[in-house]
């Protein structure tokens, strides 16, 4: 892994931005995307620039369960406020949370995964070490699966949601044996909260406990980090 320690999110962000830029101009036509507050610095970037995304197709981590597209609250709706809307893409693909069958809905979110193979993905990392909505227990070898929040994860997110009773308690994640196969991966990490798992994802053991870790086995990982979140390294 390489580690890159930067100020600040802005600094951070114009670095994960020239990498996607190198990596567009290299080819690339799949990206893997996130949402959380770590990745808005990087797409307003992405949004100021003149790249063009419209041959692109667009592969998202993950959704809440129970949440249409259209709720202010839904990843859906998040990626069209950030980025979506502002630079067209030729496909955005977000596993749909309220999908009848769930069951249906992650084989075919597996299917979509396997006919676009991610070339660039971007990652945050929640403070329990969290990628995507892999949880610390999942097994490495998973594909899209329905997740139960941890309550950790709840609490972190209850301040995108008027209380905490509000928060979905499952999404619908890829899986970490589906991270695993992007040719390039880009974590973002900002904040003294993120400092513990920053630290187990690049210098402890590889360990389901803590799901990031797995990225040590990766060989094209840049981790961005903000002095606060790199302070324990
Ligand atoms: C969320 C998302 C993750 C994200 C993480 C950190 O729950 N599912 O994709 O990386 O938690 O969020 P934030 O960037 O807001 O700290």
């Amino acid at each position: 892994m390489k580690v890159i320690t930067v100020k600040n999110q802005l600094e951070g962000a114009k670095i994960a931005f020239d990498l996607l830029k190198e990596a567009m101009e290299g080819g690339s036509k799949t990206l893997g995307l996130a949402t959380g507050s770590t990745p808005v610095e990087f797409y307003n970037q992405v949004v100021q620039s003149d790249l063009d995304f419209s041959e692109m197709i667009s592969i998202n981590l993950d959704e809440y369960v129970g949440l249409d597209g259209s709720d202010d609250q839904s990843y859906r709706y998040f990626m069209e406020q950030h980025l979506f809307n502002e630079k067209p893409f030729k496909e955005n693909f977000l596993p749909d949370g309220k999908a009848t069958d769930l069951l249906a809905e992650v084989k075919h979110y597996d299917s979509i995964i396997d006919s676009h193979p991610i070339d660039f993905q971007i990652l945050g990392i929640g403070a329990n070490g969290h990628i995507g909505f892999n949880e610390p227990g999942t097994s490495f070898e998973v594909t899209t699966h329905v997740v139960d929040l941890a309550e950790s994860t709840i609490q972190a997110n209850a301040r995108f949601f008027e209380d905490e009773s509000q928060v979905p308690r499952q999404a619908i994640s890829m899986g970490i044996a589906s991270i695993m196969k992007s040719k390039e991966i880009v974590l973002m990490a900002y904040g003294e909260a993120k400092a513990e798992a920053v630290k187990g994802m690049i210098e402890g053991e590889i360990t389901e406990s803590l799901p990031a870790s797995v990225l040590q086995k990766h060989d094209n990982v840049i981790v961005i980090a903000d002095e606060a979140a790199a302070k324990l390294l």
